[in-house]
């Protein structure tokens, strides 16, 4: 990676430095042992136990993509913390799109709670974890993978998993993708504030509303079938099921995973 270009592109965007090593266990993991402080990001080319939601793993050939964390403090009320994976993944999105003059071809969309896809397929993830949940000013470590230039993807995921070449036919450079990202994330840091215009915005991205849905609480393993009626003010997912009477009922979930019914 040209990391002197990176960091020079990146001089007066708000972040501070950038961490690289050739290979690293995860750059999330990594930002948390070391206290990396906040506005610094931790990128590497290798990342041989990157973890996604739920702790399972996430893939990520060798060079081939972008998997790196923002390690970012700001103050924020504990009710509003839901807002940061919502921003992140709108910001990615926007960052990706504006290099697409003609994105509307490609369907790029978001799944709650903060999934990248490119024609219904996953080609992004967020791993945000917060460290001080007590303190005024929260410290977040923000882990990015986006699967850009990687053709194949083990069998478990391949029906589930693309990379941004994989649908598009283009090879990135992972460094101008990077610097655009975290321009962005920088660029629109305020919006933070304004959790409604978030949510407007990563609403505005995403077709999941209305949609036939299998939802999974994963940790208890409970499967619904239901259809998404919103995401809430709070950042949950209502959805609404029906029993074996024909009744009708809401449920609003804050963590969980949807997978659509075509
Ligand atoms: C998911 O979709 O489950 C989230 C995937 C997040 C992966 C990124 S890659 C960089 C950072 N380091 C990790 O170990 N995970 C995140």
């Amino acid at each position: 990676m040209k990391l002197q270009y990176i960091k020079e592109s990146l001089e007066n965007s708000g972040l501070k430095d950038v961490i690289y090593y050739s290979q690293l266990h995860s750059t999330n993991k990594y930002a948390k042992e070391n206290n990396i402080e906040s506005d610094n990001l931790i990128i590497t080319p290798y990342q041989y136990e990157g973890r996604g939601r739920f702790n399972r793993i996430w893939e990520s050939l060798e060079g081939d993509n972008l998997t790196f964390s923002i390690v970012k403090s700001f103050k924020i009320n504990t009710k509003n913390v839901f807002i940061v994976n919502f921003y992140i993944s709108y910001i990615v999105l926007k960052a990706i799109k504006e290099i697409f003059p003609d994105y509307m071809q490609y369907n790029f969309t978001l799944k709650w709670p903060n999934d990248l896809l490119l024609k219904n397929k996953k080609f992004g993830g967020i791993l945000s974890e917060l460290i001080n949940v007590k303190d005024d000013e929260k410290k977040f470590i923000i882990g990015v993978g986006i699967n850009v230039n990687q053709r194949d993807f083990s069998e478990n995921i391949s029906k589930k998993a693309t990379s941004l070449r994989k649908e598009t036919g283009i090879i990135f450079e992972l460094e101008e993708l990077l610097i655009r990202i975290v321009k962005e994330f920088y660029a629109n840091i305020n919006l933070l504030n304004d959790t409604d215009k978030i949510l407007n915005l990563w609403k505005s991205n995403s077709q999941i509303i209305n949609k036939e849905v299998k939802f999974r609480k994963t940790a208890d393993n409970i499967e619904i079938n239901g259809k998404i009626i919103n995401v809430e003010s709070d950042g949950g997912i209502k959805i609404e099921t029906v029993d074996e009477f024909n009744n009708k009922k809401y449920s609003v979930y804050y963590t969980g995973e949807i997978s659509f019914i075509y």
